[in-house]
């Protein structure tokens, strides 16, 4: 068995979750706390998902999906959108390199249609360059919704024109971007919201939920593994006693 102990928070290999949604909130709140301008907030963060990626990696996750941007993160004032266009474009320029050696496979989950070509591209490029790689699955949620996810399963189950009684739980999962992702585990939110603002809500049926007030730039190793311990700790039950 084997445990990662630094600093103070004990964590056993043997129970890790295997999928973890991380909904990565506080980037503005932390950047105006420091009298800084929003974007230096969402760097911080694409800083601390890098290391958290990293970390979840080394530690031996299967699949890490985070919420990058969401259907509804195209209300905030166009010059924020447009500066987080050009982050992700960045953040996947770096991810080839800093990812792509680590065996980290990258993928874009969402409806992409709205974003432009040359995002598109990066993105195609992106998973194209860490396809072979056989760790872990960084799942990047992007313009991507929890209801939006599932009016596009039942869509595309409708044209596949399965009949009604053959649809099951399975039939909606295989239709779901997280298809080949395993069950989700464990859904950590930090900044002191406590919602799951249309992440996953499929998925999240029997995911234990973490929170902690800490802002998203500085979410690092110690809050990691206390998550991690935390699920550990818990005792699920899936509807049994
Ligand atoms: C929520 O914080 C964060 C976002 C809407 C964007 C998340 C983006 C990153 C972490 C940047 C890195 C990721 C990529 C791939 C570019 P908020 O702005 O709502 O914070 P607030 O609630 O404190 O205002």
């Amino acid at each position: 068995m084997k445990f990662w102990n630094k600093p103070k928070v004990k964590i056993e290999s043997e129970n890790l979750p295997r999928h973890i949604g991380i909904i990565m909130d506080g980037n503005g709140r932390w950047a105006k706390k420091r009298g800084l301008p929003r974007m230096a907030g969402h760097r911080y963060g694409a800083e601390a998902l890098k290391k958290v990626a990293l970390l979840c990696e080394e530690i031996g996750i299967n699949t890490v999906t985070v919420y990058a941007f969401s259907t509804e993160n195209w209300r905030r004032p166009k010059d924020e959108v447009d500066n987080l266009m050009l982050l992700l474009l960045e953040y996947l320029s770096r991810a080839q390199k800093e990812l792509g050696d680590k065996n980290i496979i990258l993928k874009a989950i969402g409806n992409l249609s709205p974003f432009s070509a040359e995002i598109k591209e990066k993105i195609a490029q992106t998973e194209a360059f860490t396809a072979n790689n056989t760790g872990m699955t960084l799942n990047i949620a992007l313009n991507y919704g929890a209801r939006d996810e599932i009016l596009h399963a039942i869509k595309s189950i409708v044209k596949s024109q399965v009949s009604a009684d053959d649809i099951d739980e399975q039939t909606i999962e295989r239709h779901l971007y997280t298809k080949d992702s395993p069950p989700l585990d464990l859904i950590i939110r930090p900044s002191g919201e406590l919602r799951l603002s249309n992440f996953l809500l499929w998925q999240c049926a029997y995911s234990e939920l973490w929170f902690s007030n800490v802002l998203w730039p500085d979410f690092d190793k110690k809050h990691l593994l206390g998550a991690i311990a935390d699920f550990q700790s818990r005792n699920r039950r899936y509807g049994g006693v």
